[in-house]
């Protein structure tokens, strides 16, 4: 891959792929609730700027639903405020384009100056940007090369997406990878070759269903797998417990009982809660109490990990050399329900080898519960994106940036 020092960059219009999105306040007021992806996006922005480059920033926010760029431009969310955001934390105006390759955004790329900074709207506006015909997204790629004379792929949480802006752009231009994905991809790369050990991971977030290939990998890698928050209640209903109204994928149930027959094959130690807070519905104020999984009232829904099992995933923790973590392991967004998270991200935080925080939900959990963020090797940018790193998988937006030369 080359890098953006690899490039002549000064007076000409680069289009740069960046991940900017970020978490938007649930209740609708559109807030933006952890700006990590735009200060990790700052440093290539800042350099391009600063070598003379004219940055034309592309970028998704969410999964907006439309046939057309106006249903779903009327639909949102509009990066708008993220280019405002980005704006305030850069320190310099930053233009905004009202469409993604219509007049708005021609008119914004061809008036840029030297040093200017841009940001085109929602690039997944245009239903083409996710099409999963081949020729639809490159048409759609065709429209954004007129608008860039070099590509800069540095959206690491989106390099796992075949999408236009990812993957069929950088093919059309002459392109590098931008610090931050080089960055990312190093980390990774240390993860999966010779790990200290042992080498701890630990999974939550909502579904198995996500991340039983990614286990399926990490069973080659990893000494230890803690397993906790939602995907939890569907390995407790594998080993026969009630887990009432929690989340439960239970289509998965087979797969995941294979899984654990696999890992016990392997000589992997995978460790599930043994309490919870079950509560009564799903809100920040729910009374709850504390059951032991062995005892899960079948009118409850488990939101967190109980204090003892707080206390096993930090001692399977305390001797770990080498730690992902990916997906929190309770409702941390409620602060009732925090409790679990905090004890995995201090616990990972006490650890003295690598340590690194896989995602979007995780990365903004540990920002949002105040745990110091030097207290980890490295807080990726990407979710999604690090998992299929980790399952081995070859990942579309690094493909197409990939041109031989060594990373
Ligand atoms: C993410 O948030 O995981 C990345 O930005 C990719 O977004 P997506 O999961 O909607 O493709
Ligand atoms: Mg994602």
């Amino acid at each position: 891959m080359r890098a953006v020092d690899d490039l002549e960059v000064l007076g000409r219009r680069v289009l740069l792929r960046s991940d900017l999105n970020v978490p938007l306040d649930l209740t609708g007021t559109g807030e933006i609730t952890d700006d990590g992806r735009i200060r990790a996006s700052l440093p290539v922005i800042s350099k391009l700027s600063d070598r003379g480059a004219r940055v034309i920033i592309l970028a998704h926010l969410g999964r907006p639903k439309g046939a057309s760029f106006e249903e779903a431009a009327a639909g949102g969310p509009s990066l708008r405020p993220v280019a405002e955001r980005l704006g305030e934390l850069l320190g310099r105006p930053v233009g905004f384009a009202t469409d993604v390759a219509g007049p708005s955004a021609e008119k914004t790329a061809f008036t840029l100056g030297d040093e200017d900074v841009a940001v085109l709207e929602n690039v997944r506006f245009e239903p083409a940007e996710t099409s999963k015909d081949d020729a639809v997204r490159g048409a759609f790629a065709q429209r954004l090369a007129r608008l860039g004379e070099l590509y800069v792929g540095d959206g690491f949480g989106a390099v796992h997406r075949k999408h236009a802006s990812v993957y069929d752009l950088p093919m059309l231009l002459p392109h590098a990878a931008g610090d931050l994905v080089r960055d990312e991809v190093a980390v990774l790369r240390q993860l999966t070759t010779d790990p200290a050990r042992p080498f701890v991971v630990v999974l939550g977030g909502k579904k198995p269903s996500d991340k039983l290939a990614v286990i399926g990998n990490l069973l080659n890698l990893a000494d230890r797998i803690i397993i906790g928050g939602g995907m939890g209640y569907t390995f407790l209903a594998a080993q026969g417990y009630e887990v009432g109204h929690s989340l439960l994928e239970a289509d998965q149930i087979p797969a995941v009982k294979d899984m654990m027959a696999e890992a016990e094959r392997r000589g992997v130690e995978l460790v599930l809660p043994v309490d919870l807070l079950a509560a009564t519905h799903f809100a920040p104020d729910a009374e709850y109490s504390v059951v032991p999984v062995t005892d899960f009232p079948a009118d409850r829904e488990g939101m967190d990990a109980g204090p003892q099992t707080r206390a096993l995933f930090a001692a399977k923790l305390a001797d770990a050399k080498t730690v992902f973590w990916n997906g929190p392991v309770g409702v941390f967004e409620f602060p009732a329900f925090s409790e679990g998270t905090r004890a995995v991200a201090e616990a990972i935080g006490r650890v003295a080898g690598l340590t690194v925080v896989g995602g979007g939900d995780s990365a903004a959990a540990v920002r949002i519960l105040g745990i110091p963020e030097d207290s980890f090797t490295h807080i990726s940018t990407g979710g999604g994106a690090s998992l299929e790193y980790l399952e081995g998988r070859r990942l579309p937006g690094l493909v197409a940036l990939d041109d031989g030369t060594a990373a």
